[in-house]
């Protein structure tokens, strides 16, 4: 895909070139972000995927869910967790090596919101968020990317759409099919999600002050693509 030539890339010389896009479970951040990135020439970093990591990686050492809101700084900065540079985004290694498919594994999907509610892991991943701009800019997708991580961003994005349409998405995505039963299923499962990231104590799903808000229930992926690209090139040009 060919870049806008009236958009700075990552190593722009001057203010942060950042783009962050939270939003509830099955809003289609990340899927949004990497196609905005790329159109950027920015680099896309995934959060969700390091929360995803850090499940497996306690997981993996056999630490079991009720010890994890007690683990302390040195046990979690022990996990060899770390964030490698590639063309477009980031890859998450753990142990040295790309977790690949296990990080959207079921096993992982329903333990991430116990772990994403541990003040301590927070803090441990928010250290290999904030260092992904030191390679250049990146659009970087969440729940609390623009609140919390990067609130510095010249724009902040904050994605919605109603449930039911979340929930056909996430069906699609996973190539089911969308008969009602199975939207009533996945609707309830998504909401279950909504309510653990937007009552959580610590960086809950909020709307990022300022942020340019994208109902895309209505809207096309491509309009919605084509919006946050505009909106970006207008902010990050600003911010040179
Ligand atoms: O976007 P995702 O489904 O890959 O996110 C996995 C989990 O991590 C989800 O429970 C929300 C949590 N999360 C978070 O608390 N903060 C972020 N910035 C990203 C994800």
């Amino acid at each position: 895909m060919s870049r806008p030539s009236t958009v700075p890339t990552g190593a722009g010389p001057a203010g942060p070139q950042i783009v962050t896009i939270d939003g509830p479970a099955g809003s289609g951040k990340s899927t949004t972000a990497a196609v905005v990135a790329e159109r950027l020439g920015l680099r896309h970093l995934d959060s969700g995927a390091l929360y995803r990591a850090l499940t497996l990686a306690l997981v993996r050492n056999r630490i079991p869910s009720e010890r994890w809101p007690h683990l302390d700084r040195g046990e979690l900065a022990a996990l060899d967790l770390r964030l490698d540079p590639t063309r477009g985004g980031f890859e998450v290694l753990l142990d040295g090596a790309f977790p690949g498919a296990e990080l959207r594994s079921p096993g992982v999907t329903e333990k991430v919101s116990v772990l994403a509610r541990v003040p301590e892991a927070r803090a441990r991943l928010l250290e290999l968020q904030r260092s992904a701009p030191t390679y250049g800019g990146v659009v970087a997708d969440g729940r609390d990317m623009g609140t919390v991580v990067f609130p510095e961003a010249p724009l902040k994005v904050f994605l919605t759409a109603t449930l039911r349409t979340r929930a056909r998405r996430r069906l699609r995505q996973d190539g089911k099919e969308e008969v009602p039963l199975a939207v009533s299923e996945e609707s309830a499962r998504i909401h279950e999600r909504d309510s653990r990231d937007e009552e959580r104590a610590v960086a809950p799903l909020l709307r990022p002050p300022g942020a340019l808000v994208i109902d895309t229930t209505e809207l096309t992926f491509e309009e919605q693509v084509e919006r946050i690209v505009r909106a970006a090139a207008k902010a990050l040009g600003s911010a040179r």
